[in-house]
């Protein structure tokens, strides 16, 4: 079969008849992107306000990646993390330069639930004991502690009991967190910015406390940004608390579309971790580093973490001020701004996709914008005419 070649009914049909039925579907096939804009298989245009999830950071088909990434394929795609990779260096290098203070070391793999998978692990391994504290409403990926199936010792024997308990507590409630530590507890782990759940906020004291309750009560802080990496106007969400999490995972943006985690930690949890105990065979492959790469110096070298910065504000500020007697509060910073309904929000996805718009949801009544940081003024525009119109 030639690729390109279905139509939207073809499409459908296949995808319908060969996948198990986990997504509820958006009828459109999207097939190509150009900048801040996708098209479907009718050739129709939409405004990309969510970037897959927050992935497509520099927006889509940007030459500069298509071009390192043609080269990185011409080259060596990919390469196991027993053998050292000059591209690997070169990312790690990259990642010093904006990880936090005291966070030195860097695991690379492919997801953003592998990411938090190495981070509980290092932190079970690294504090000898077994759960975590958590969030209500908080997410951190959907793999189900796949080491449970694994039967090598060596695999196993360093993170046992291997299911993870988590107690959830309220979110931004310093009393419930401090209550639910106990010395089984490994982690704390948060959002900074709380994503799928529905962009809420951590208030800077929330973060400052669970950072001194976990270092007082001997477990680990660790920070998933892997929605809020490099899209708050600096690499890091966390970082406008002044707080330095034990750990810190991201994924997401940081290939702009090639798949990869990020998993940093501090020397003593690094030290901690028995060699040979944990790793992947796709993770820090050359593609996926040159891909990193590319993505980070253009943050840098554009001037995209000030620019979508300023357009954040401006959006949500706009949003705001649009006084539609439907929202009940915009919430967020940078390029992650929630929009919480009156009512439920699947009419309005459906609207602003009719209108050319393409926001997803975050929880039954917020819609969630993540849109690629390359995003102008006339981007700006469009989405709040467009949330306008379909608000009325
Ligand atoms: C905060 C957060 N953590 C973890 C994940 C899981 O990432 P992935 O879907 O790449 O496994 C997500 C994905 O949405 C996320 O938003």
């Amino acid at each position: 079969m030639t690729v390109g070649t279905l139509d939207l009914a073809q499409i459908q049909q296949l995808e319908n008849n060969h996948q198990p039925p986990l997504y509820a579907k958006r009828e459109i096939a999207l097939v190509r992107g150009e900048g801040a804009y996708l098209f479907d298989s009718d050739d129709r245009r939409y405004l990309d306000a969510m970037s897959n999830y927050g992935v497509a950071i520099l927006g889509h088909a940007d030459p500069e990646y298509a071009a390192a990434l043609t080269d990185q394929l011409q080259n060596l795609a990919t390469g196991h993390q027993s053998f050292y990779s000059d591209v690997r260096a070169e990312l790690l290098s990259e990642i010093a330069g904006i990880a936090p203070d005291g966070l030195t070391r860097y695991f690379l793999s492919n997801s953003g639930a592998e990411a938090v998978e190495a981070a509980i692990k290092f932190a079970r391994v690294a504090t000898g004991r077994p759960n975590l504290v958590a969030a209500k409403r908080g997410y951190h990926g959907r793999t189900l502690g796949a080491l449970a199936a694994t039967a090598d010792q060596k695999y196993r024997a360093p993170f046992e009991p291997l299911a993870p308990h988590a107690t959830h507590v309220s979110f931004n409630d310093v009393d419930a967190l401090a209550a639910a530590i106990d010395d089984q507890t490994a982690a704390i782990v948060l959002e900074p910015i709380q994503g799928e759940g529905g962009i809420w906020p951590a208030s800077p004291e929330y973060l400052q406390s669970a950072r001194e309750i976990a270092a007082a009560r001997g477990a680990l802080l660790i920070a998933d940004e892997i929605q809020t990496g490099f899209r708050t106007g600096t690499p890091w969400a966390i970082t406008a608390s002044g707080v330095v999490p034990d750990i810190l995972v991201t994924a997401k943006a940081l290939a702009n579309g090639l798949p990869i985690g990020l998993t940093m930690a501090t020397e003593a949890i690094s030290t901690a971790i028995p060699s040979g105990a944990h790793g992947t065979t796709f993770g820090a492959s050359p593609l996926a580093c040159r891909a990193a790469i590319v993505t980070l110096r253009a943050l840098r070298e554009r001037d995209l973490y000030a620019r979508s910065a300023a357009l954040g504000a401006q959006l949500m500020e706009r949003l705001t001020s649009l006084g539609s007697p439907k929202v009940r509060q915009v919430r967020g910073r940078g390029m992650m701004i929630g929009v919480e309904l009156k009512e439920r929000v699947t009419p309005t996805l459906r609207a602003l996709q009719q209108h050319g718009v393409l926001v997803l949801s975050a929880g039954p009544t917020t819609f969630r914008l993540l849109p690629p940081l390359i995003w102008e003024q006339q981007q700006v525009d469009e989405l709040v005419e467009a949330v306008e119109l379909t608000l009325k």
